[in-house]
């Protein structure tokens, strides 16, 4: 038998209250007993009894959790007949006319005592994901007659740390797996963000993507260049979403490399010597001599490292004043941080004073030999060579062996297919090119007669 598709509906619910309430409650009523105004001593007899009807449908309602609601049942000619509305799902009789049958302290119900008992409203107060399903509203005609509606629940989504991922630290090359784990109805879903909005290598299927769809985010052999926040954000539709930031540290030993590893210099010039750095976390720098001595400021040395973008990258200074003869020699750039060290030399050597290009009005001249780019980054050497064509004669110089042989690292690089930002190789390129212009010119000028 389908539930309430009779007036013996009511009874059958009933069954399951105490049986005290039930017979107080419902005899009291005229819900038991044949229904209909003929049964009812305080009836006054109408001279045409038309048999009540519904005159409405009932609206269905969505509700975030923690609201209230009111549902509405509208009938005509409901004479002594009676209404009762009920959880279908529940199997539960809610309130049957003014009473209120459910032990549920949050239902209650009224009706529209102006308007000859013609809406019936279901209050629920505080709404729960538990309320909702189809609610019943039934008038106990011989056969009862039915309708309803459905009240849905949403929940905004909530984040449970207990089961999503908080801040890691790993080594450059291991993987990484993020979870986020996500309540709320409908079940939300999770989508993953870099904080800064670039983009997220997916190592999977070798690309990158500005989003990620799924509780789980796998990085897999992560790189300096996947370091930083990640955003999970639950979305289910019902505001507000909320996200987690999990911040992803990758430490690897510090690499470096220079722009000029031969600086020619005229004495009582100024110079500065630079050295590049990469490393996490930060490194310890320092400079110094063939003796191995550190540097410290003074008034003929100012040293400092400037900090980049991204924050594992910096860029380690040593300002030299007034170039003595005693100052030429090798200088040694060190960067240690707890996964490892690396030191890179830069030779100074005396030149005479430039006569193609006057003398600078900065304070610093670095001049003459060439940008020689070892870039000892995860991604394998890369080096630049200076091409110069003049008279069909092509000139080239790589100075790839040299970097070689005067450049340490103390880890092995992993290696990943991914280019490195170009843009300040380029920007070097072009200078060096320039200043190798000038070198060329003067050595065109002692060999050509040779050549000819
Ligand atoms: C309520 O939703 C049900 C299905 O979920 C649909 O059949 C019914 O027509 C809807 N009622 C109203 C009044 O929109
Ligand atoms: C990392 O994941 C890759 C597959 O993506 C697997 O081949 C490799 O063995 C994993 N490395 C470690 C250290 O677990
Ligand atoms: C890699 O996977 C992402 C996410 O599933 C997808 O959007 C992208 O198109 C895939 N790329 C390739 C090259 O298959
Ligand atoms: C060289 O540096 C010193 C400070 O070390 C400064 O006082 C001086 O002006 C600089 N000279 C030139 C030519 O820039």
């Amino acid at each position: 038998m389908a539930p309430f598709d009779s007036a013996g509906a009511f009874l059958m619910m009933a069954t399951l209250l105490p049986v005290k309430l039930l017979l107080v409650g419902l005899l009291a009523h005229g819900v038991v007993g044949s229904p209909g105004p003929s049964s009812n001593t305080g009836m006054v007899a109408n001279a045409v009894l038309e048999d009540p009807e519904f005159t409405d449908v009932i609206e269905n309602i969505t509700v975030p959790a923690g609201r209230n609601v009111k549902l509405a049942c509208s009938v005509k000619n409901l004479g002594s007949y009676k209404v009762a509305w009920m959880h279908f799902e529940q199997s539960a009789i809610l309130t049957v006319h003014n009473h209120v049958i459910t032990r549920n302290p949050r239902i209650s119900v009224t009706h529209d005592k102006h308007d000859k008992h013609k809406t019936w409203f279901l209050h629920i107060t505080n709404v729960q994901e538990e309320d909702k399903g189809r609610y019943m509203c039934q008038i106990n005609t011989v056969t009862a007659k039915t309708q309803f509606g459905y009240l849905h629940v949403v929940v905004p989504p909530n984040i449970d740390d207990s089961v999503s991922s908080s801040d890691v630290i790993v080594r450059e090359g291991a993987n990484v797996t993020l979870r986020c784990k996500a309540t709320g109805s409908p079940p939300p879903s999770i989508k993953w963000k870099r904080d800064d909005n670039t983009k997220i290598a997916i190592t999977r299927n070798n690309s990158v993507v500005l989003e990620w769809e799924g509780d789980v985010l796998t990085l897999s052999r992560v790189s300096r260049y996947d370091m930083g926040a990640y955003l999970c954000i639950a979305t289910n539709g019902v505001p507000p979403s909320v996200s987690k930031r999990i911040k992803v540290s990758v430490d690897f030993p510090p690499m470096l490399w220079i722009p000029h590893q031969l600086v020619g210099i005229p004495v009582g010039y100024n110079v500065t010597l630079e050295c590049n750095i990469e490393a996490h976390p930060t490194s310890l720098n320092y400079w110094t001599r063939e003796n191995d001595q550190m540097i410290h400021d003074s008034q003929k040395y100012k040293t400092e490292t400037i900090p980049g973008n991204p924050s594992y990258k910096s860029v380690m200074r040593l300002h030299i004043g007034e170039v003595q003869h005693s100052d030429y020699g090798i200088y040694k750039c060190i960067a240690k941080n707890p996964r490892g060290e690396t030191d890179g030399s830069i030779r100074l050597y005396s030149s005479s004073p430039p006569t193609t290009i006057p003398p600078s009005t900065t304070e610093s001249i670095t001049t003459t030999v060439p940008s020689t780019r070892v870039y000892e980054s995860p991604y394998g050497l890369s080096t630049m060579s200076v091409n110069h064509f003049d008279k069909g004669i092509r000139y080239q110089s790589d100075y790839n062996q040299v970097d070689r042989s005067e450049h340490k690292s103390s880890d092995t690089s992993p290696n990943r297919d991914r280019s490195v930002d170009e843009s300040n190789e380029i920007n070097g390129a072009t200078k060096s090119f320039i200043r190798w212009t000038t070198v060329f010119a003067l050595m065109l000028h002692i060999f050509l007669p040779l050549n000819q």
